[in-house]
């Protein structure tokens, strides 16, 4: 064996050595590195994939995704996880080079992974996708607008065919958009509209007006507003306003709470209503945590009584209860969540948070992917909805899901019965 492999090695030598195949060496080397560079300069994979063409199953795993501990935030927990375990955009992994060189047919972009729905939204729409053949990119932001920027900018340069963007800013990817459509990449707006552009196609989401409405209409119910004595003290926390979903859910809700405003049933002690006044930049718990705790300290302080806190989801809920477990002392508020993340939902059951508005991301995620597929096959594309959600240039075919509120009375048929949550997950 010894000599066998020996002999190979030194024919092999003399063969290299002898002029003519040296110069057939040379002239196969230099054709490929030629070739390697143009590769690389075109950013495409040697097993280039066409348009509406099924990819291979074999997929580029993203090495932020699937490595990410599936651990929840803690209930007690002030700030939110950190997020600089979210993808680098400029670092490359061993995974990018050693796995498969076909192109990502999907690439999905989703916020940040401290709310756990992205999270799930992000990797279930990644398995069905995979399990139907096609090749996806996943990616999450650590809400930074840079990092979706560069993330989606790599997507576009992979020759993906279709995107799925859930926008940290709606109003920040025009330029990198018109890229995507001068490469005819389908984008596909999920849950959060991007805005000005016309390179956007379709958009799935939830019915975000109804989802403020049902948090405002809980409000009216709990206070009884229409027959009990007031006047009520109630504060706001609604979204970062660079979410254009923000303004459908503060809208939303005011639809239902205005009225009682103005007639004085409600009092916002605070003086804080305007829109870009309630806002949490973010979304973050600890931005929401923080005003609430100043909002306490300024205006509940001599023992004023807070009947309800509007929040528009639950990172913001979740800020006003933290702040509240540390400094007030009354009467426990009615309080409004959005997304039933688990620590909100423990906190339902525990009394720290009346309701959550559940959307069930798995029909929206459903949705999406069916979408990308029609997309990709050439096949009609299913919308329910043209008309509401114009972006300021086009109005764009929206696929809109129903939301329903969910509390104490009704989490276990929600929630358990429906396989969202495993019933020991809750407490
Ligand atoms: C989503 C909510 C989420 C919020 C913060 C909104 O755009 O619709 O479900 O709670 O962003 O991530």
């Amino acid at each position: 064996m010894e000599r066998k492999n020996s002999h190979m090695t030194r024919s092999s030598k003399e063969v290299a050595s002898s002029t003519p195949y040296r110069i057939l060496a040379l002239i196969l080397t230099f054709s490929m590195l030629l070739a390697l560079g143009l590769c690389a300069c075109s950013g495409k994979s040697t097993e280039t994939t066409k348009k509406k063409k099924k990819a291979k199953k074999t997929t580029k795993e993203t090495f932020e995704t699937v490595s990410e501990p599936d651990e929840d935030p803690p209930t007690t927990s002030a700030v939110e996880p950190s997020d600089t375990s979210e993808s680098d955009p400029f670092t490359t992994s061993t995974d990018d080079t050693t796995t498969s060189s076909v192109n990502p047919v999907v690439g999905i972009s989703l916020p940040t992974k401290a709310l756990k729905r992205w999270q799930d939204d992000g990797m279930l729409m990644k398995e069905l996708l995979e399990a139907d053949g096609y090749a996806v990119d996943l990616k999450f932001a650590g809400n930074d607008i840079n990092t979706q920027l560069v993330q989606i900018e790599n997507m576009i340069n992979e020759e993906c065919q279709v995107l799925i963007i859930a926008a940290i800013d709606g109003d920040s990817l025009t330029n990198v958009l018109d890229f995507a459509k001068a490469k005819n990449i389908t984008v596909i707006a999920y849950d959060r509209l991007i805005r000005r552009t016309d390179a956007v196609s379709y958009y799935v989401t939830f019915d975000n007006y109804l989802v403020g409405t049902l948090q405002g209409e809980y409000i009216r119910i709990a206070l009884d507003l229409d027959n009990a004595d007031g006047p009520f003290n109630m504060e706001i926390f609604t979204g970062d306003p660079g979410d254009f979903n923000a303004k459908y859910f503060y809208d939303g809700a005011m639809s239902v709470l205005q009225p009682y405003i103005s007639s004085g049933q409600l009092v916002v002690k605070s003086g804080q209503t305007d829109f870009y006044d309630v806002g949490t930049a973010n979304w973050s718990t600890e931005n929401a945590q923080n005003r609430m705790d100043t909002i306490l300290t300024t205006y509940y302080s001599d023992g004023s009584q807070l009947d309800a806190i509007l929040c528009s989801n639950d990172s913001t809920a979740l800020g006003a209860e933290l702040a509240l477990s540390t400094s007030y002392t009354g009467n426990y508020p009615v309080i409004t969540g959005q997304d039933c993340d688990i620590t909100n939902v423990r906190n339902i059951l525990s009394g720290y948070q009346s309701m959550s508005v559940f959307k069930d991301t798995r029909e929206s995620v459903k949705a999406t992917v069916n979408m990308a597929e029609e997309i990709l096959t050439g096949s009609i594309v299913t919308v329910n909805d043209t008309s509401t959600y114009n972006n300021g240039t086009i109005n764009v075919p929206s696929y809109l899901v129903s939301p329903v509120v969910v509390d104490k009375s009704n989490y276990e048929e929600i929630l358990v019965d429906s396989g969202y949550y495993k019933k020991s997950d809750l407490s």
